[in-house]
């Protein structure tokens, strides 16, 4: 039997298989956007790569890993008969990663978080009817929580459906929580909702960039137009990775819903840029709250603009993390800090090693590409002998 899981090929989904192939004994089995099993080989390459070698990852591919290539948003994900019924025979329990986080698209929220979703909510109904489903996790968002300011939110009381949501990404992820726990009321569902996923405490390297670009061009700006003391929950994608995959293999689990985030540990804007050090120089900042208005504005106006003018990237980037920068809301985080006894490690101990990398490759990941003197994804490689 093995664990079924989407998003493998994403950044967090890259933790918790890397995870789940490290702690647990059982198989994987993995939907990726893809042609052929080869091509899904490919693409999971490139993502695994941050947690393994490439001799690691062929044996585990080998021996632990069967792979589904498919896509969320066709009908049970555009898989033969044949492939669709071994999955429902052989999934005993789910974790569903995949999203899009494209918060400028409803489309694209609404295509892969609502109805892609829905055919993994469709898969776990069908395997339990068959045999059971031992626990369905789902990867949500503290996004879910909608507009607020000040505030610590609460896991039960994140959800306020009079609420305007930050964007279409948290109302469509809002909504799929809803959907899994409502489709679902013999399985028991887990809703993990990570705060912002930033970086790596034991390495630099990153495959994951928006946020950290914005994070750099702060940190690289003289005046900030934040509010020194505001704060913005950034957890580390290590210690999301281990509490998913580590809370999913629990027999037993106290609560329905688990924020993974820094809570009341999260650092104010001036003590997080006053630790950042960038290439060892720490840089002065001048905070100017009053502006906060107008750059938001600026970001706005700069999305908009031409692609011509070179700054519309930067623009859609800040007006598309605007709100959860200004929004000054942190995530209480007891019930994980409980269940893994650790709390995650402030951004700013660990986060200018996860910037320099960024900068350095051009915030883009330095991905190896595949040895091609390997033969092709599951085929067990010819040795002389054995021709
Ligand atoms: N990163 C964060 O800061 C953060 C914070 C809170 C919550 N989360 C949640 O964590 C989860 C993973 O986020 P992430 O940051 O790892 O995102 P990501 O790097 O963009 O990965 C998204 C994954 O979803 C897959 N996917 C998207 N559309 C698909 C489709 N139509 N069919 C099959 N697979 C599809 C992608 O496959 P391809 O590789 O083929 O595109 C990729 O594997 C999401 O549920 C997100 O809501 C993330």
């Amino acid at each position: 039997m093995s664990i079924f899981l989407t998003g493998a090929t994403g950044y967090l989904g890259s933790y918790v298989a890397a995870r789940l192939l490290d702690r647990s004994e059982q198989r994987l089995a993995l939907l990726v956007r893809a042609k052929d099993e080869d091509g899904a080989a490919r693409r999971l390459w490139e993502s695994l790569q941050l947690h393994m070698d490439f001799d690691r990852f062929a044996e585990l591919l080998q021996s632990r890993i069967d792979l589904f290539p498919g896509d969320l948003t066709r009908p049970r994900f555009g898989l033969e008969t044949p492939a669709w019924q071994r999955l429902v025979a052989t999934t005993d329990s789910v974790v569903h990663v995949a999203a899009s986080l494209n918060r400028m698209s409803a489309r694209l929220c609404f295509d892969v978080n609502l109805r892609g979703s829905l055919e993994v909510v469709e898969l776990a109904r069908a395997a339990h009817e068959l045999h059971g489903v031992r626990r369905f996790s789902f990867v949500s968002t503290t996004a879910v929580c909608g507009e607020r300011q000040d505030e610590v939110v609460q896991e039960d009381s994140s959800i306020d459906w009079g609420r305007r949501d930050y964007d279409p990404y948290g109302g469509t992820k809002k909504f799929a929580e809803h959907m899994v726990a409502r489709l679902l009321p013999e399985v028991p569902v887990t809703i993990f909702r990570p705060s912002t996923v930033m970086g790596d405490t034991r390495f630099a390297a990153t495959s994951q960039f928006d946020m950290v670009r914005a994070t750099a061009m702060l940190a690289r700006m003289k005046v900030i137009p934040l509010h020194p003391d505001g704060r913005h929950d950034i957890v580390p994608a290590d210690y999301v990775g281990y509490a998913i995959a580590d809370l999913h293999q629990r027999e037993n689990l106290r609560h329905h819903i688990y924020h993974l985030s820094a809570g009341k540990g999260t650092e104010t804007y001036r003590e997080l840029m006053e630790r950042i050090r960038l290439f060892g120089k720490v840089s002065r900042h001048v905070f100017a709250p009053a502006l906060r208005g107008g750059f938001g504005a600026v970001a706005g106006a700069a999305a908009a603009s031409p692609r011509a003018l070179g700054i519309s990237y930067a623009g859609a980037l800040f007006k598309s993390f605007w709100p959860y920068l200004t929004f000054h809301t942190v995530f209480d985080n007891r019930r994980v800090v409980e269940e893994l006894g650790a709390a995650p490690m402030p951004f700013g101990s660990y986060g200018s090693a996860t910037l320099e990398f960024a900068i350095e490759n051009d915030f883009r990941y330095p991905t190896r590409p595949w040895p091609e003197a390997r033969a092709s994804a599951k085929t067990p490689e010819v040795t002389p002998s054995a021709a």
